[in-house]
């Protein structure tokens, strides 16, 4: 039987298997052929994007926004590298293959919506349904504007799509991405043909399905809506820099922070496992880039305290490596946590790349050093400490 449920059988059959993300490209580079050589639009880009998250991508003009979203959406290759999108290593798929997983998968949403200018706004968000074979041609229309409904155009159903607002017709766009109720919405500038109120209706659109359990990647050049977003990703001249990094130390440069992105090792923790021991010897560097990590000192009377609890953009670790094996607190994940560590060797150049960043992790380190002291000497009282 299909139903109008096909994501939720897509996340049965293969999200739950591929238990780690819904989206992963390893190493992926893509090379275009120039008069002056080749030129590298995206420079092995590792990237994770779990189930549920809607990311915001970001960066200037020409930086490889589009190169990337085409890579996810199968509409380009890499020119090496893998892209998984949950079980479906879709680099291996062929031309006929991408089409079909893409549309059983995968809605798009451009800037200039892309709408064909002959069909009724009704048709051309029944197109994907009878592309894929999905439904039969009753469950079509019925879906259609349902669909067309949930974005509030189904008013327009029988219009052509030049008798409609850039704003209406973009929500029919999003309806014709949403037809065969895909997983996953890749969305390049949708709001970059709009005006601010309207481009706010759409954004209201995509926060509402991703509430309802959509994962949605979007390109933007609007500063106000990147900023509402949970996770933003900057990419400069076909390199990453994930927002973590620029929240945790703003001063770094474009440079200082490429670098550091590609020095930086993602580690997964499940909730209540320890992530760094007291006892061992102080070898990495961790940047909380999702879930929460708490503090835990133990006092010399045996009682066990959390005294803060780190976020997402906050770190821990540099004490134990500043101040030469001195880290009197153990870390452990308060949720499922995600971490971005850097060895000993790559936190010390790290260090001394930038002097505000030097000295704003001296701060930190020399403050929560003194605090733990003054709890472990209890000077304070631990539980008025406790976060
Ligand atoms: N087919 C191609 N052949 C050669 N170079 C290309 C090709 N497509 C894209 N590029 C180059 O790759 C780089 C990244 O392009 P891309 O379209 O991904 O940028 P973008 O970040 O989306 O820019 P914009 O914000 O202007 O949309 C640019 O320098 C562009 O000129
Ligand atoms: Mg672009």
């Amino acid at each position: 039987m299909v139903k109008f449920i096909s994501g939720m059988m897509f996340k049965e059959q293969n999200i739950h298997q591929y238990d780690e993300y819904l989206i992963r490209l390893k190493d992926v580079v893509k090379a275009y052929k120039t008069d002056a050589g080749e030129f590298l639009a995206l420079k092995n880009i590792n990237l994770t994007i779990g189930a549920g998250e809607f990311v915001g991508v970001i960066g200037k003009s020409g930086s490889g926004k589009s190169t990337l979203i085409n890579m996810i959406s199968g509409i380009d290759r890499p020119t090496r590298g893998e892209v998984h999108v949950a079980d479906t290593p879709i680099h291996t798929l062929g031309e006929g293959g991408i089409a079909k997983w893409r549309g059983h998968n995968l809605g798009i949403v451009f800037q200039f919506f892309q709408l064909l200018p002959i069909l009724t706004v009704l048709e051309n968000v029944i197109l994907p349904m009878d592309f894929c074979n999905f439904y039969n041609s009753r469950q079509r229309r019925e879906r259609a504007m349902h669909v067309l409904d949930l974005v509030g155009v189904a008013q327009h159903a029988n219009k052509l799509p030049s008798q409609l607002s850039g704003g209406e017709q973009q929500r029919v766009a999003i309806a014709r991405a949403l037809a065969n109720d895909p997983p996953i919405i890749m969305a390049d500038e949708p709001t970059g043909n709009l005006d601010s109120k309207t481009s706010q209706i759409v954004f209201q659109l995509f926060e509402k399905l991703v509430a309802g359990g959509k994962t949605i990647v979007m390109v933007t050049h609007d500063g106000d809506l990147a900023k509402k977003v949970k996770r933003t990703i900057i990419i400069a001249d076909g390199e990453i820099i994930e927002g973590y990094l620029t929240k945790a130390f703003p001063s770094l440069t474009q440079q200082q922070l490429i670098w550091t992105t590609s020095m930086l090792e993602t580690q997964k923790y499940k909730a209540g496992t320890t992530i760094m021991k007291k006892e061992d010897a102080p070898e990495r560097f961790y940047i909380v880039t999702m879930g929460e990590a708490e503090v835990v000192l133990r006092t010399p009377s045996g009682q066990e305290c959390v005294t803060t609890r780190l976020g997402r953009g906050e770190y821990f670790g540099e004490v134990g490596l500043i101040h030469g094996g001195l880290r009197p607190v153990d870390v452990r994940a308060a949720s499922d946590v995600e971490v971005a560590a850097l060895d000993r060797a790559s936190f010390n150049e790290f260090l001394n790349q930038s002097e505000d960043v030097r000295e704003a992790v001296n701060k930190v380190a020399a403050e929560r050093l003194q605090q733990a002291l003054e709890i472990i000497e209890e000077k304070k009282d631990v539980c008025t400490t406790l976060a």
